[in-house]
């Protein structure tokens, strides 16, 4: 009858919301895979060595150092360019899954164009790859992870659209060289981060100043750059390679500083703009940037007497060749905000304007080195949720979680941060059915942290940057992940 139908839908929804588990709540389920991370301008060193050409990293670092906390560089960082079975090793000794590293652009093609490749960066690579998959461990590798050649810069960098095709050549080279072994690729790492490299001189490389273009101008170029290089492998590798193409986006969880529909209506601002702008595009049935992104800026551009939006557009046609470019959902995430709209309407364009939003953290919310980074746990869950529930409950990969501290190995606020963090990510998965597949914790070792330099860092192990020999040593928190990595469970 009607009667048990409904009653057999309404146990199916119940049942169906989550996954099944053959064990407790604190328990990892079977598959679910475990990994650590790092990115190539930031542990390989060897800036300059066998015929790498200059990043944009290297340029800044060299010719900007005011930008950079310390004033460092790196030139050296972690030496992983000579230190690769070294790495391997504590990779090996941490029992994970699999490694996220990056391909440095400018050591493959100097230039950033295809037509000279450096025959001992795939050399690298290929060490790399090779010696991770005799310990049994899996490569997972971003193709873009901040580091442009600096040639690509000279000609506009991302607001330039050419570049979506030297990205795709790019692809290519990694896809052709080493398709083979690799099986999880990740376009680009956080968009909505190295695109401010166009907006503002404050953050990133290339520091252009271009507030209110610069940084929808890049991502335009970003999102058809990804998904020229993912229809590339759909047509020419995934037959004989079987892989995955994602994209890693980061977002924070927004929380309303109090309970009115302006602060809620802040905050889906606040995440529209930061991940909507690429994860609407990409993993949402209708394509295309966000309703709300494209009436604010639309607005706001003809309010501050701009004849046409300063939010670029996509043709019909782009925006059906964008959408559903990727197999799994990347994500990184470490904190929380909260919110509170601020709508005054400055006369000078701004992405941070056109959010209209003012964020800040609650003081009881525990500190890291970083400003921008506390330990919120519940912000996890949330998130995780709403990525569910906005994009059709995704596959999801986090290929980044961490905490930064300044010294030492007795990390425990580290410990703290993770163990909450995965109790919570436990949680999505067990009792509100999100369907993340895997964990990667930033990072394998401390390196250097952008324009931070070497004054945060988040590494299992420690890093002695003194020392050229640069040893590694676990920290207290690389022996607790370990431990997790090898029972599949959070200890009590
Ligand atoms: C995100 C970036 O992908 C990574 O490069 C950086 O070091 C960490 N967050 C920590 O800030």
């Amino acid at each position: 009858s009607g009667r048990t139908l409904s009653f057999l839908v309404l146990v199916a929804a119940v049942c169906g919301a989550r996954v099944p588990t053959n064990s407790s709540n604190y328990t990892f389920p079977d598959g679910f895979k475990f990994g650590v991370a790092t990115a190539s301008y930031q542990v390989e060193g060897a800036w300059n060595k066998d015929g790498k050409g200059h990043s944009i990293w290297d340029y800044q670092t060299h010719n900007e150092t005011y930008l950079i906390a310390d004033g460092s560089n790196g030139d050296d960082a972690c030496d992983s360019y000579h230190m690769l079975e070294k790495d391997v090793a504590l990779l090996k000794n941490l029992g994970v899954d699999f490694y996220r590293f990056s391909f440095s652009w400018s050591r493959l093609l100097p230039s950033g164009h295809i037509n000279a490749v450096n025959n001992a960066g795939i050399d690298y690579y290929n060490g790399l790859i090779d010696a991770l998959l005799r310990e049994g461990i899996e490569p997972l590798a971003t193709i873009y992870h901040w580091d442009l050649p600096q040639q690509l810069q000279d000609l506009g960098g991302w607001p330039n659209p050419v570049l979506a095709d030297y990205f795709e050549d790019y692809a290519r080279l990694l896809f052709e060289n080493f398709g083979d072994r690799i099986k999880m690729w990740i376009t680009f790492n956080e968009p909505s981060v190295f695109t401010n490299g166009y907006e503002s001189n404050i953050n990133h490389a290339p520091s252009i100043e271009a507030p209110g273009f610069g940084k929808y101008l890049a991502s335009h170029t970003v999102l058809k750059a990804h998904a020229q290089a993912y229809h590339l492998y759909n047509n020419m590798f995934r037959e004989t390679q079987k892989g995955n193409v994602g994209i890693t986006l980061t977002i924070d969880w927004c929380e309303p500083k109090e309970e009115t529909e302006h602060h809620l209506a802040a905050c889906e601002r606040f995440q529209q703009f930061e991940m909507g702008l690429y994860g609407n595009p990409i993993f949402s049935e209708e394509g295309d940037y966000p309703e709300i992104v494209k009436t604010r800026v639309d607005n706001i551009s003809e309010a501050q007497g701009f004849r046409r939006s300063r939010l670029p557009k996509f043709t019909q046609d782009e925006i059906e060749y964008i959408r559903g470019t990727a197999d799994f959902f990347g994500l990184n995430h470490y904190t929380t905000q909260l919110g509170t709209p601020s709508t005054v309407i400055d006369s000078q364009p701004s992405y941070r304007n056109d959010i209209g939003i003012h964020t800040e953290y609650d003081e009881s919310w525990p500190e890291s080195a970083s400003s921008w980074l506390r330990d919120v746990p519940w912000g996890f869950r949330k998130i995780l949720v709403s990525l569910k529930q906005r994009y059709g409950n995704p596959p999801i990969i986090i290929t980044e979680n961490g905490f930064s501290d300044r010294e030492g190995h007795e990390d425990d606020s580290r410990i703290h941060y993770h163990i909450g963090y995965l109790t919570e990510l436990l949680k999505a998965l067990h009792e509100d059915g999100v369907n993340v597949f895997g964990y990667t914790a930033w990072s394998l070792m401390d390196n250097f942290e952008w324009n931070q330099g070497y004054t945060e860092r988040f590494g299992l192990h420690y890093v002695n940057f003194t020392d050229p020999e640069r040893p590694r040593t676990i920290k207290k928190s690389g022996k607790i992940f370990k431990e997790i990595v090898a029972t599949r469970e959070i200890p009590e």
